[in-house]
């Protein structure tokens, strides 16, 4: 009798503890499916259809890296100008009308043809598979990483738009003389904290901005007002027209092709080339945070991590929300 009893017992213990993890998982199953849609994006997402795709990516795009160091800051800007929009969902690349006028917020982005260029080798080992969104956010990534950044890992499964609205672009994308107000609120709206935000701005680390974009940092000079030395510096820089020109550039710090803290210590010496870039270092809510990522590059990147995962992920088209573009440069 007692084994038989007993090995009831065991049995009872067994189906009680099998419902009981039956239960915990399904609850984890329903948190992760109807909580934030980074929670439907997934590091593992074409582990089983496109398994080869982040080293297509690199493969496809270290030669372009090589041949213009410029690149990687062009591509980083791209990125943030699709992501900031309705969320990075390639709708930038549809839009290719007016982005050489200086009056549009998308002014001077280049290398959208870089994306279609690694689409094509993408969807030669795995067509139809990968989303024109997320080539960007590992071409994004890469370039980071190939100029000296943090090492990211990225989620995938992000949805290209059928759409895009310009007039909606001009009206989402910061003007050059956004103030650190504004600034905070864009990212905060995303979800960042304030480090992540001033961390996201250490991305003009890379690159270079046009003297249209800078000129209210030296045309003090017309009200009569002193400007300090790198202001004056500025001003020599982009004398003889070339502001008027739109054709004049300025390195946005001093290593405009690494990805390093110098943005940081060029700002909190007071060469910070944007108005963003100046005032950040001067108000009281971020100033602080320069100071921090300037004397420690790991804080810099460890923040700038979290808040690239934040950027990449918010409001993204997942699942039949979108589809997968065949030309990152039209709808199917
Ligand atoms: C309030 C926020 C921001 C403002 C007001 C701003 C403004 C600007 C402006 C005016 C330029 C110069 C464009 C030109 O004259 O060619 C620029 C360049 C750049 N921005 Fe920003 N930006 C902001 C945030 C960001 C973020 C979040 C990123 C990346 C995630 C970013 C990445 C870049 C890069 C890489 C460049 C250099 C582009 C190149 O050299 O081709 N910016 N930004
Ligand atoms: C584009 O965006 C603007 C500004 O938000 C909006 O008024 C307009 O209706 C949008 N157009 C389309 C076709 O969705
Ligand atoms: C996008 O366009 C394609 C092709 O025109 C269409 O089949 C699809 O239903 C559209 N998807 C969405 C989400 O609008």
């Amino acid at each position: 009798m007692e084994p038989v009893i007993l090995a009831c017992t065991r049995i009872w213990l067994i189906i009680i503890s099998c419902l009981v993890i039956i239960s915990i998982v399904g609850d984890v199953g329903v948190m992760s499916s109807s909580s934030t849609v980074a929670g439907l994006l997934s590091y593992q997402y074409y582990e089983t259809s496109c398994p080869q795709v982040e080293s297509i990516v690199t493969d496809k795009l270290t030669p372009i890296l090589l041949s213009d160091p410029a690149s990687s800051a062009a591509l980083l800007r791209l990125l943030f100008h699709d992501c900031q929009v309705q969320g990075c969902d390639a709708s930038l690349l549809l839009d290719s009308d007016t982005s050489e006028m200086s009056s549009s917020k998308n002014f001077a982005i280049r290398n959208r043809e870089t994306i279609g260029i690694i689409k094509t080798a993408v969807d030669s080992v795995c067509p139809g598979t990968v989303s024109c969104s997320d080539i960007l956010v590992l071409a994004a990534r890469d370039a980071v990483a190939m100029s000296g950044g943090p090492k990211m890992k990225v989620l995938l499964g992000r949805k290209d738009s059928n759409t895009s609205n310009h007039t909606l672009a001009d009206a989402s994308l910061p003007a050059a003389n956004t103030g650190v107000g504004e600034m905070l609120s864009i990212f905060t709206k995303r979800g960042m904290t304030v480090e992540e935000s001033v961390a996201i701005l250490g991305s003009h680390t890379l690159g270079v901005s046009h003297c249209v974009n800078i000129m209210d940092r030296f045309s003090r000079q017309i009200i009569g007002a002193n400007r300090t030395p790198f202001e004056t510096l500025l001003a020599l820089r982009c004398a003889f027209g070339a502001s008027i020109s739109n054709s004049g550039t300025v390195g946005n710090d001093v290593t405009i092709t690494k990805f390093d803290n110098q943005y940081y210590k060029d700002t909190s010496r007071g060469r910070g080339l944007l108005k963003i870039d100046s005032d950040m270092s001067t108000d009281p809510r971020t100033a602080p945070i320069v100071e921090r990522f300037a004397q420690n590059q790991n804080e810099f990147f460890k923040e700038f991590t979290a808040a690239f995962l934040k950027l990449t992920s918010a409001n993204v088209l997942t699942g039949h929300q979108g589809v997968v573009r065949t030309k990152c440069n039209a709808v199917n």
